[in-house]
């Protein structure tokens, strides 16, 4: 439990997240992944309260990434004869991470019977990273899916039924976007890998376990990995004497005016990992910088650079801001929204100074195609 973590991997992490290692007991017993190295003593703790670690029989990696592979050599350690499993392309990048050691592929095991349990095999490649697998217990249609279907929540609650729903669909929705988004693809072709397979239960490792109505999240990631969306408009923008944050609320104002929905965000006072949230679900992305100094405004070029990493897919989308003397940031943020796949939507959003009640008009107007857009 990770109560205190608030930024993972430049995302902000309100609520905490959880490193989850599962032990899956039969007549022998495995140990799927484990968690982060400063949490080496909880777990260990854990373990002991039902077995002598001693006793492991398997210790499986299902993921290279230190948040799930940073206890892997001090639990070994405890664990001399345990057999230590990873996929073939976690092998090399374990091996890089923690010295050399005795690992065997699933290709040579692709199942493992640990009587009354078993334990099979499956690689998701890219989701998350290339070596990434899941692990399925067939006697209880379960799921140990790793970095996919996880949230970062830290909760005494260990599952979907007992916690509040609209932070863990906040926070699920949060993880997709900020995580797996650029990895759709993969995503899918894991999602598809598992079709077919009987699932009533679904534990990542992170945050809280899927196991009432799993279809929901089943349904989530179907939407997400086809790029679905929501006739809503992101409104991302900073400003120095508030004349773009005035062009961002006339066109929240014409995005409203025919029924489609408007979200605005000062990219001061939000977090651009919280931004990248609301992004996922919205077909309109805009983007709204100062020139300063003949260039764009710092915090909408982080948000950019966080943006074209992630490259939501479907979105159409505009840049706009205001200037002094001289502009430069429209088309800076223009390119790079370009870089980031969005779909750009031409426009002459670009003020002088203060923009006049006619340039307001202007902008109100572009917000209102835009709506008329992305309700179509
Ligand atoms: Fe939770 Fe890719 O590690």
């Amino acid at each position: 439990m990770d109560w205190d973590v608030r930024n993972f991997h430049g995302y902000v992490t309100h609520r905490g997240t959880t490193y989850n290692a599962y032990l899956v007991q039969g007549e022998k017993t495995a140990l799927v992944d484990t968690v982060k190295a400063p949490f080496y003593e909880t777990m260990l703790r854990h373990i002991e309260e039902v077995m002598d670690p001693g006793d492991l029989d398997y210790i499986v990696a299902n993921h290279a990434e230190p948040d799930h592979s940073g206890s892997l050599v001090r639990i070994a350690e405890k664990a001399p004869d345990a057999k230590i499993i990873s996929s073939e392309r976690g092998i090399p990048v374990l091996k890089k991470y923690y010295g050399d050691m005795e690992l065997i592929g699933i290709k040579e095991m692709p199942q493992v019977d640990l009587g009354g349990k078993t334990l099979s095999f499956t690689p998701v490649p890219m989701a998350h990273w290339p070596d990434s697998m899941v692990s399925y217990i067939p006697e209880d249609r379960l799921l140990l899916s790793n970095d996919a279907f996880g949230q970062h929540i830290a909760s005494e609650a260990r599952f979907n039924d007992e916690v509040d729903q609209a932070a863990l669909w906040h926070e699920a929705t949060a993880y997709y976007a900020n995580i797996l988004m650029p990895l759709s693809r993969s995503v899918n072709r894991a999602v598809k890998a598992l079709a077919g397979v009987e699932i009533d239960m679904i534990a990542p490792s992170h945050g809280i376990i899927w196991r009432k109505d799993i279809g929901d999240i089943l349904a989530a990631y179907s939407r997400w990995v086809a790029g679905e969306s929501k006739p809503r408009a992101v409104i991302a923008y900073d400003s120095m004497w508030k004349s773009t944050q005035m062009m961002a609320y006339a066109i929240a104002e014409g995005v409203g005016s025919v029924g489609a929905e408007a979200r605005v965000f000062n990219l001061t006072g939000t977090h651009r990992s919280d931004v990248i949230t609301e992004i996922l679900e919205a077909r309109a992305v805009l983007v709204g910088s100062p020139t300063l100094n003949n260039h764009v405004y710092p915090t909408v070029a982080g948000f950019l650079a966080y943006m074209r990493g992630l490259k939501p897919a479907n979105k159409i989308g505009a840049a706009f801001g205001s200037y002094g003397w001289a502009g430069g940031a429209k088309r800076f943020v223009e390119e790079q929204m370009k870089l980031a796949g969005v779909e750009l939507v031409e426009n002459d959003l670009e003020f002088s100074y203060k923009p006049s009640d006619e340039e307001w008009q202007r902008c109100r107007e572009f917000g209102a195609m835009i709506g008329e857009k992305i309700k179509s």
